[in-house]
């Protein structure tokens, strides 16, 4: 979508033609919404704001009469808002866009501005709501935690939690993506590290018990992770570690998103204490898989196995998965849907999604 002067335009396409649409005035506005030529819920509310601002901004240039008193404006606008609010009902932006503009409205009256500098802060207001689409919701960057491996040296493809982790970054909406380094395994120093690289997605690796550290100092928007057995009431088995971040999260009011397939989700277990749990061998907890540093001068650095224990330690506590209750997690986003819990409940009830 774009604007011009004192018009907008926009694009109606189907899987035959393109067609660019001038965009003169509210009616036309209202009417390309309305008669769904423009269509998708933030791109309505987007258009609703370009024609807005176009008719204040020809407003502006003709010193129209309304301009002479912050009340006149508001007699002038408020009913523009209001009619363009009526083109379509259900989804969320346009309506918000409406009553942005008229918070903005009253915030600037309040300020005792004249009329023209209350149309001038309207315009801007609207340009605001355009380019924050353009760029991706608000334009917040999002910084994430993850833990494990879950891209595409994990699954098929784009990968889960990494996916939605790869997405953000592709789509402008990715501040950091920090990780965890997944002892003892080191699927997030090892994997985890080297997929963030490759992408070239700005990413900090954290070791497992810096989580409580990272949440205290830095702005986290969201914990993702993946899950190797989601159960019916939403208790979810994943790599180790993935429980101590959701109580973490918890605490620090973080939202907590599980990314899986809805092969990942087991209908025939009711709750978490009904997937087993693997541990794995005491003596891989004991090792760092790695390579040798620094590499020899010239050459290629080789694969070491590194014991960290006094040799024949005995007494090692090895499980490979946790289960973080369903209570710790905000959502559970698979290809079929978002699965939340609803309000004052503990448990999803995932057989409404698979
Ligand atoms: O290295 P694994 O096979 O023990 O790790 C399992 C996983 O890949 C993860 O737990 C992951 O989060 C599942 S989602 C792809």
């Amino acid at each position: 979508m774009a604007t011009t002067g004192s018009r907008s335009s926009t694009s109606s396409s189907s899987p035959h033609a393109t067609e660019f649409i001038q965009i003169n005035t509210i009616d036309d506005a209202h009417d390309a919404i309305k008669s769904m030529k423009i269509r998708g819920a933030p791109a309505i509310a987007s258009l609703a704001a370009l024609a807005f601002a176009a008719d204040l901004s020809r407003a502006l240039k003709a010193s129209a009469d309304f301009l002479a008193s912050p009340e006149s404006v508001r007699a002038y606008v408020t009913p523009i808002l209001a009619h363009l609010y009526t083109a379509r009902p259900t989804a969320v932006n346009l309506g918000a866009a409406t009553r942005r503009l008229t918070a903005m409205l009253d915030a600037s009256i309040a300020a005792g501005k004249t009329g023209e500098q209350i149309c001038a802060d309207l315009i801007a207001e609207a340009h605001k709501i355009n380019d924050e689409d353009k760029n991706g919701g608000s334009g917040t960057e999002l910084n994430l935690l993850t833990v494990c491996n879950t891209g595409s040296l994990a699954t098929s493809g784009y990968g889960t939690a990494l996916g939605l982790i790869t997405y953000l970054h592709e789509t402008g909406k990715l501040g950091t993506a920090y990780y965890t380094q997944t002892a003892p395994y080191h699927q997030g120093s090892r994997l985890t590290a080297l997929e963030l690289q490759t992408l070239d997605i700005p990413s900090v690796m954290i070791c497992d018990t810096m989580v409580g550290s990272l949440f205290q100092h830095h702005n986290i928007h969201a914990v993702v992770v993946g899950a190797d057995r989601v159960a019916k009431n939403g208790d979810t088995a994943n790599k180790i570690g993935t429980y101590n971040a959701a109580v973490l999260a918890a605490r620090h009011n973080i939202p907590f998103i599980v990314v899986a397939p809805i092969s990942t989700v087991d209908l025939a277990v009711a709750d978490g204490s009904g997937i087993p749990i693997e541990h794995r061998p005491p003596l891989e907890a004991c090792l760092v898989r790695g390579a040798v540093y620094p590499p020899p001068d010239g050459e290629k650095s080789q694969q070491a196995v590194v014991m960290i224990t006094p040799p024949g330690l005995k007494g090692i506590y090895n499980p490979s998965f946790d289960v973080t209750p369903a209570e710790l997690i905000t959502a559970i986003v698979t290809e079929k849907g978002v699965a939340t819990r609803r309000e004052g409940e503990k448990e999803f009830d995932l057989s409404a999604v698979v």
